[in-house]
């Protein structure tokens, strides 16, 4: 014994895992942990083993147990009975989910007679003479975490709310993003749950609304209004906000994702992750990366009751038959599930927040973000208005889609473009003339399921001048893709591949092996690239597949990023694309560069006026496609006024 002690703490630990696993609890002992649970309502961990009279460790693991089935919940080392909040608004959640109240009983414990505050560390005292020191670090411990040092604080605005938010460094493994939620007090806690049931008997939901996302936004409209409505009623004198406040809680609790929507209000959010009702929900900020959040799904059954809901929105469902679930919100961000056991630590939700204004070459050559340069930007500009085929690849969240996005505002208005994608994510200016597609997997019974290869083939039919095919992944429909381009449509798609040559690579060979003479129908590849550390997002490379004797394509590289000068280079001239523009449009070198040179100084001249938005953006591409000249005389002149 003296000698594992001395050998240091790693034995200790080892030692007491092993010692963990042999704990033996009798079965019975769980009633009565519960029972003197609801009779306190919260005890320490040691209290709670004495009154049983079970050792520390037995009592450790029946409360990992209790915890696992959501029955307890374990906060720092106190046992407590789940809220009465939670467990009340669960079964609401679930009735509604059911789009009829089912009534559940609740078995509601009483209220705590006596709470008793559990002294500090009363370990200490059963604590042997050799691990006295164990609590005291442990104290130190903790006295650290209380020093937070504010690494970031702002405040996000929504219908005149003002959420503030503190991203603070508490010496855990991440920093904490705090976001400030209203607190929320008995009184009107009772307030609350007694508007919402009112609300469930006066709003009926029917599955119709549910499904079609017009109809859907009205009933939130629908919900906020009658619920603003009855808690003025009721708080005459509370200010606007307040009741602002208050009836954004109802509405994120009975047809929202709780507490989760605080998170989805922050534009500076790129991801919202639930790993299971034990962990805090992690958010990954765009300055910051992955943060801790304030924000807890206290159930498992309440993270599938959101996952549920979000998969009726979109028609599908996730069952423990069917446990995997890709969808996406009213809002366009993506939203993908998993339940347990599939996860093993329990349900997940991952969510990429879609950019609620979709970005435009002009975000993109902006010195904030500098993704590419105004010449990449006028080169790609010109690529898609003559109807080049474009491949936009790097690796996962390199920022693919959102530069596909950015090429389309870039698009004729007098052309038929027809979208694919697994989830909706495109968003395109208004005006222009758009079919957008997305797939559907299989029923239960393994029936109506719409892949992307039936809509490539499909959309072939639909007459289409640009086809856009969200991403590319399998052969079939890669193939169906080139198919397209072969046949004279220009295609814009996006690949996962972490250089040109990759994607050639990978195309051409197994389990691809499209043969390499059919990838020159494709005129460029645009890579993508994230810096791992910076989190900066650049075009690494841009390359032309030459149309040379040989039957394998070769990359000519136009332009490359260099990490060192942060700057992005001009490489070698274009060959591929001055033959096809000399061949179909009659455009001579010069042509070319005039051409270049009016496009990049109206992206500068966009960037200038602040004109980012995608339909502003188009607006003046379109003017520009009408009377090239005027435009750019309008620019030079440098007294033209938008709007
Ligand atoms: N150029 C960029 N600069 C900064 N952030 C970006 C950039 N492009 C994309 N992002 C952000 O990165 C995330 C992933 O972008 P997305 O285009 O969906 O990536 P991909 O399609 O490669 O998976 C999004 O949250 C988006 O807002
Ligand atoms: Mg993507």
């Amino acid at each position: 014994m003296d000698g594992t002690s001395a050998s240091g703490g790693k034995k200790d630990l080892m030692g007491l895992i092993s010692r963990m696993n042999k704990v033996f609890v009798p079965e019975g002992r769980k009633k009565d942990l519960l029972e003197i649970l609801n009779s306190t309502g919260r005890m320490s961990l040691t209290e709670a083993a004495e009154k049983i009279g079970l050792d520390n460790l037995q009592a450790n693991k029946l409360a990992e147990q209790l915890r696992a089935e959501g029955r307890i919940l374990i906060e720092k080392h106190y046992l407590k009975e789940p809220d009465l909040e939670s467990v009340d608004y669960n079964t609401k959640k679930a009735g509604l989910s059911e789009l009829s109240v089912k009534k559940v009983p609740v078995h509601t414990p009483e209220v705590p007679k006596a709470r008793v505050t559990p002294p500090e560390m009363t370990a200490s005292a059963e604590a042997k003479p050799g691990e006295a020191k164990v609590p005291e670090a442990k104290e130190k411990r903790k006295e650290e975490k209380t020093i937070e040092i504010d690494v970031e604080s702002y405040t996000v605005k929504v219908d005149d709310i003002h959420y503030s938010i503190r991203i603070v460094d508490t010496g855990d493994f991440v920093p904490h993003y705090l976001v400030a939620m209203p607190r929320i007090d008995f009184v009107t806690r009772a307030l609350l749950d007694e508007t919402k049931r009112a609300l469930i008997g006066e709003i009926q939901i029917e599955s119709r609304e549910v499904f079609d996302p017009e109809k859907f936004q009205k009933l939130r409209t629908k919900f906020l209004t009658r619920a603003r409505e009855k808690l003025k009623s009721v708080l005459q004198k509370a200010s606007d906000e307040y009741i602002a406040v208050l009836s954004r809680i109802l509405v994120n609790e009975m047809i929202g994702l709780g507490d989760m929507e605080y998170l989805l209000l922050d534009d500076n959010i790129e991801e919202v992750v639930v790993n299971s009702s034990r962990d805090v929900v992690w958010v990954y900020h765009r300055k910051h990366g992955w943060l801790k959040s304030n924000v807890l799904i206290p159930t498992e059954d309440l993270i599938m009751n959101y996952s549920s809901r979000v998969a009726r929105e979109v028609g599908r469902e996730i069952t423990h038959l069917k446990p995997m679930l890709d969808a996406h919100l009213i809002s366009g961000d993506r939203v993908n599930s998993t339940l347990y056991p599939i996860s093993t630590q329990g349900n997940t939700i991952t969510i990429r927040r879609f950019s609620r204004t979709p970005w435009t070459a002009i975000h993109l050559i902006d010195p904030k973000l500098q993704t590419f340069s105004p010449e990449i930007a006028a080169f790609l500009w010109m690529a898609v208005e003559y109807e080049m085929n474009v491949l936009i690849a790097g690796g996962t969240a390199s920022g693919k889609t959102t530069i596909l996005n950015a090429l389309m505002p870039f698009m004729p208005a007098n052309q038929r473009i027809i979208s694919m994608e697994d989830t909706r994510e495109l968003n395109l200016p208004e005006y222009l003339h758009w079919v957008p597609l997305t797939i559907r997997p299989t029923n239960p019974e393994g029936e109506g399921g719409v892949s992307m290869l039936d809509l490539l083939q499909n959309s072939l039919r639909m007459r289409p001048d640009r086809v856009i095919v969200g991403e590319v992944r399998a052969r079939a429909e890669t193939e169906v893709m080139f198919e397209a381009m072969h046949t004279g449509h220009s295609v814009y798609s996006t690949f996962h591949a972490e250089r040109a040559s990759e994607v050639i690579e990978r195309i051409t060979s197994p389990p691809m092996s499209i043969p390499p003479a059919v990838l020159k129908s494709l005129h460029l590849i645009v890579i993508q690239y994230r810096n791992r550390r910076t989190k900066q997002r650049k075009t690494f490379e841009v390359c032309e597949i030459t149309k040379d004797e040989s039957d394998v394509p070769t990359l000519n590289t136009l332009y490359k990023w260099n990490p060192i000068t942060d700057t992005i280079d001009k490489m070698y001239p274009s060959i591929r694309v001055k033959d096809d523009l000399a061949m179909f449009t009659g455009m001579t070198e010069s042509d070319i560069e005039s051409d270049l040179h009016g496009k990049r100084m109206i992206l500068e001249w966009m960037l200038e006026n602040k004109i980012y938005g995608v339909n502003d953006v188009g607006r003046i591409v379109t003017e520009y496609y009408l009377d090239k000249q005027v435009v750019l005389d309008l620019i030079k002149s440098k007294d033209v006024k938008i709007k």
